[in-house]
């Protein structure tokens, strides 16, 4: 893990409703860099938070990123349009990753799904993870599955964790101990608490039925869980 370089290259991205948090976005890159990634597939784009990270942290190299989501929001295509190093997908997922992959087979992918999630999403990962270095699931974090008041089936974190291909999630200690504190202004302003740096939060969120779930991952985050494939 570099925070130093990811801090060098990533500027200061204001949180978004729905996005990964930068000790998240940190590990998903580390994980990237780790595996020599020569291909990126993203399935969840929604605000862009974290395809705006992405593109940033590997805009000097030639690591290709192709993101998706079921609708391209027009504002976050085109806030997303000055990356070159970025193909946008407006498609379901579990028809284009298939598609992405067979596309790839002579490179090193990596896969993160941020949409879908829970039973769909684990079910995605297990059968796209011997094609591609690893894969990396948004939302699968113990507190955040358990509380959560989305539509996720309760056991993720725990099928996440007893699944033989999962490695790492970002709620561990050792890497939350380190890096939790990257999160703390962002579940702030996800809170709807003032923060100084970005303009308060004005978009309906509901905090007397969220605030309780962000208490209770307050500072480590939504856990982003990685599986890597088999060696061979
Ligand atoms: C939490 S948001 C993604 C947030 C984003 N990754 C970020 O960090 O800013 C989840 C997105 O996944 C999308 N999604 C859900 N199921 C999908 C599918 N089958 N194919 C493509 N996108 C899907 C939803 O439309 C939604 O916009």
């Amino acid at each position: 893990m570099s925070y130093e370089k990811y801090k060098a290259r990533v500027p200061d991205t204001a949180p978004a409703n729905g996005g990964i948090l930068d000790s998240e976005a940190l590990a998903l890159v580390s994980f990237c860099d780790l595996y020599n990634i020569d291909v990126l597939i993203e399935s969840g784009v929604f605000l862009g938070r974290s395809t705006e990270i992405l593109c940033n942290y590997f805009i000097e190299q030639p690591l290709e990123i192709h993101s998706m989501d079921l609708r391209i929001i027009g504002e976050v295509s085109e806030k997303l349009s000055v990356f070159k190093n970025l193909t946008l997908h407006e498609c379901d997922s579990t028809e284009k990753i298939p598609e992405l992959i067979s596309l790839f087979t002579d490179k090193k992918v990596g896969l993160f799904i941020d949409g879908p999630k829970g039973s769909l999403q684990l079910d995605l990962a297990k059968k796209y993870i011997n094609d591609v270095e690893f894969v990396a699931l948004h939302d699968v974090g113990k507190e955040y599955t358990e509380n959560t008041l989305e539509n996720i089936n309760k056991d993720t974190h725990q099928e996440f964790i007893t699944w033989d291909k999962s490695r790492f999630i970002t709620t561990e200690s050792w890497y939350s101990d380190e890096y939790s504190c990257l999160n703390e202004d962002q579940i702030n302003w996800l809170r709807g608490r003032d923060v100084d740096k970005w303009p308060k939060r004005d978009d309906g969120y509901d905090s007397a039925a969220w605030n309780p779930v962000l208490d209770k991952i307050f500072p480590f985050g939504f856990g982003l869980g990685v599986a890597v494939k088999d060696e061979e």
